[in-house]
C-alpha cells in the first residue's frame, strides 16, 4: 500500500482560477490532493510525482491546445505509481483537437491515456473579447457543475472521459494555428503599466514564470511569457494591459469553489 506523498494526483495549471474552480471540485469529490504546477514552476521545484490512482491534469485551453508550458511540464515530469492519465482541460468556447494532442503526449512518456474533456467556464481571453458580466459568469460557471460532477464519476470508476465540445477546423485551429500563436503571440511585447500602477506587487506575487518585476518603480516584463493573464486579471487597479487590446475589456478571476458552491 503506497501513503503519505503517494495521495496527490490532480496537477492544476491555472491563471485566472477557473481552472482551480474545477481542480478543487474535483478534488472534493474524488478526495484527492492538488499538486499546483504554478508553484512548481515559479519556485523551480522537482517535478516528480508519485500517486496509486490515475494523475489528472487540469488546466486551461490557449489556442485550442493546452498551454505548452503545461505540455512541456508534464514531459519533463516523472510519474510513479499509476501510469494512468486523465485530462481535464476548462475553455471559453471549445478544445479543438486538444484531445488528439493529449494522447499523443501519453504516449511519448509512457502513460496511458484515459481521454480528456472539456469544461467550459467564463472566457478569460480578453485580447480578443470583452469579458461577460459577473452575473453571466457566475451562471456559467454553475452550468459547469454537472459536467465536472460527470468527469469525477468516471474518474472514480476508472472508465475514460471523452471531449463533448464540438467545433468546426478543429484540426487547424488546434495544428497550425496553435503553432501561429506560440511562435508569434504568446509573449508580453504589448504588456504595458499605466500610473493606476501602485507597485503593490501582487503580479510578481502571481507570475508563475517570474517574468515581472520591479526596478527603480516600475513594472518590467522580463520576455518569458506563458498568456496566462493571471497579471492582468488580477491586479487590484486594473493597470496592466495588453496596449490596444484589453483597456476597455474588464477583467475577471474565478470564485473559490468552496464559497461558491455554499
Ligand atoms: C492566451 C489564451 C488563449 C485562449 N485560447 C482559448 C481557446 O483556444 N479556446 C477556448 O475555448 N478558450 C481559450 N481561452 C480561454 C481560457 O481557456 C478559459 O477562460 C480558461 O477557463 C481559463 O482558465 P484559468 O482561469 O484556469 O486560467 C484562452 C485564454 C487565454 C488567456
Amino acid at each position: 500500500m503506497l501513503q503519505g506523498e503517494f495521495v496527490k494526483m490532480i496537477l492544476c495549471f491555472s491563471g485566472t482560477g477557473n481552472s482551480k474552480f474545477v481542480a478543487d471540485a474535483l478534488s472534493e469529490k474524488l478526495s484527492d490532493k492538488i499538486v499546483s504546477i504554478n508553484d512548481i514552476l515559479k519556485k523551480n521545484k522537482k517535478r516528480e510525482f508519485k500517486s496509486e490512482k490515475p494523475f489528472i491534469v487540469v488546466a486551461p485551453i490557449y489556442a485550442w491546445q493546452l498551454p505548452q508550458i503545461v505540455n512541456e511540464f508534464i514531459e519533463s515530469a516523472s510519474f510513479e505509481g499509476s501510469d494512468k492519465l486523465y485530462f481535464v482541460a476548462t475553455m471559453g468556447k471549445d478544445t479543438g483537437k486538444t484531445d488528439k494532442y493529449c494522447k499523443k503526449l501519453c504516449k511519448k512518456i509512457n502513460m496511458t491515456f484515459m481521454g480528456f474533456t472539456g469544461i467550459t467556464m467564463p472566457d478569460n481571453y480578453i485580447f480578443a473579447d470583452a469579458m461577460k458580466s459577473k452575473e453571466e459568469n457566475e451562471e456559467r460557471i454553475r452550468n459547469s457543475l454537472p459536467a465536472i460532477e460527470n468527469a469525477a464519476e468516471l474518474i472514480l470508476s476508472g472508465e475514460k472521459i471523452k471531449r463533448t465540445d464540438k467545433s468546426s477546423l478543429r484540426g487547424l485551429k488546434s495544428g497550425m494555428v496553435n503553432k501561429m500563436f506560440n511562435q508569434y503571440a504568446r509573449n508580453d511585447n504589448g504588456f504595458v503599466t499605466s500610473d493606476k500602477c501602485t507597485l503593490c506587487g501582487t503580479c510578481v506575487k502571481l507570475c508563475p514564470l517570474n517574468n515581472i518585476k520591479i526596478k527603480k518603480d516600475k513594472i518590467e516584463f522580463l520576455h518569458n511569457c506563458t498568456n496566462c493573464y493571471s497579471c492582468i486579471h488580477h491586479c487590484p487597479t486594473q493597470a496592466i494591459d495588453i496596449k490596444g487590446h484589453t483597456e476597455n475589456n474588464g477583467r475577471y478571476v474565478c470564485p473559490d469553489y468552496k464559497t461558491f458552491v455554499k
